[in-house]
């Protein structure tokens, strides 16, 4: 059995990395229904007025910033941290990701709970075995991304020791390969196999992961929060179905009649897929069918590529 949803129907909630791509449509969604504040540094106009125009209010505030964060307002029922920054300099992105969350949780210490988006790219790689939450951390995104695992391992250490020492009811999600009809890595999957551009892929195939639709991440949340503990509670995130990157890129060529040109090369991320038992004991099972979930996303953004709908 699930745990029980928290209620977040009027409920003053803080979501941090609002424009970001997977936050976005949670803004969009608990905006309708909560009091919703978010938390980015803002830089551009454009993102104040599309985040104001969902309903949502915005702190302007850079995480790598402890002064900034102190003077934030404190006093959130629940706080979603799905901020994260990956600039490539290691000092700016562990103050960012790491101390950033630290300073967060410590301002918002009275949250009924805390939920913070970690990723899959903390695990080392395996090969096919499906990632435990208990298996090896390593530094997994690194030929793309140099900041990105060392970051998300740093902020996950740090939430915990936040979470225990102010006795912060806390879920840490490790979120697989979110995606939606506003986007998605196979949606750039699309587009490169429009161009022809080659996509990297581990030699060791198939490329297996647990692709999450958008639909099934803002219904998970209240569950998630729902299996907060102050001893903190750490669980995979993704679809409960696992598919590969080469099922959906023949997928997204039955759709389009693109063709995909791989890269066999030992340097792409390689699977990802989860071991999805604690998650479904905690949460229970995503809903949403990847091939429709796809099929959705290129109606959505791209229905003029599409040869069969
Ligand atoms: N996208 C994926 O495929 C994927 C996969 C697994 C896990 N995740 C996790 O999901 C979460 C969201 O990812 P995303 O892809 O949506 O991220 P994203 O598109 O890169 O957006 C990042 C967000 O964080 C904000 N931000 C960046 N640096 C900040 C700083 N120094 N202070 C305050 N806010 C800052 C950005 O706004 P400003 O630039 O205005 O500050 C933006 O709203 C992350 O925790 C990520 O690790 C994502």
């Amino acid at each position: 059995m699930p745990v029980t949803p928290v209620d977040l129907a009027g409920k003053k909630i803080l979501i941090t990395g609002p424009t970001g791509q997977v936050a976005l449509p949670v803004v969009e969604h608990y905006a309708k229904m909560a009091d919703v504040h978010t938390l980015a540094r803002f830089s551009k106009q454009a993102d104040v007025d599309r985040i104001e125009a969902l309903g949502a209010s915005v702190i302007a505030a850079d995480l790598a910033d402890a002064k900034a964060i102190a003077s934030i307002p404190g006093d959130f029922d629940y706080v979603l941290n799905f901020a994260v920054v990956k600039s490539g300099n290691f000092d700016y992105d562990l103050a960012a990701n790491g101390e950033g969350i630290g300073n967060l949780m410590t301002r918002c210490k009275q949250a009924r709970g805390f939920l913070h988006i970690s990723s899959t790219a903390v695990y080392e790689y395996n090969g096919h075995e499906p990632r435990k939450e208990s298996d090896p951390l390593g530094d997994n995104h690194r030929a793309m991304f140099p900041t990105y695992s060392i970051s998300k391992i740093a902020a996950e250490t740090v939430c915990r020791f936040v979470a225990r020492q102010h006795g912060i009811p806390t879920t840490i999600a490790r979120l697989n390969v979110p995606y939606g009809d506003n986007g998605g890595w196979m949606y750039f999957h699309m587009l490169m196999m429009q161009q022809g551009i080659p996509i990297d892929i581990h030699p060791e195939r198939p490329n297996n992961y647990n692709p999450i639709h958008v639909d099934d991440y803002i219904e998970k949340i209240p569950y998630l929060l729902g299996a907060a503990s102050a001893d903190v509670t750490t669980t995979n995130f993704g679809g409960s179905e696992q598919v590969s990157i080469e099922q959906w890129c023949a997928l997204i060529s039955e759709l389009t009649g693109f063709e995909p040109l791989y890269n066999e090369t030992r340097t792409a991320f390689g699977s990802l897929a989860i071991d999805t038992t604690r998650m479904h004991e905690l949460i229970g099972r995503t809903r949403v069918d990847w091939r429709e979930g796809i099929r959705s996303q290129l109606q959505a953004l791209a229905p003029d590529v599409l040869v069969r709908g």
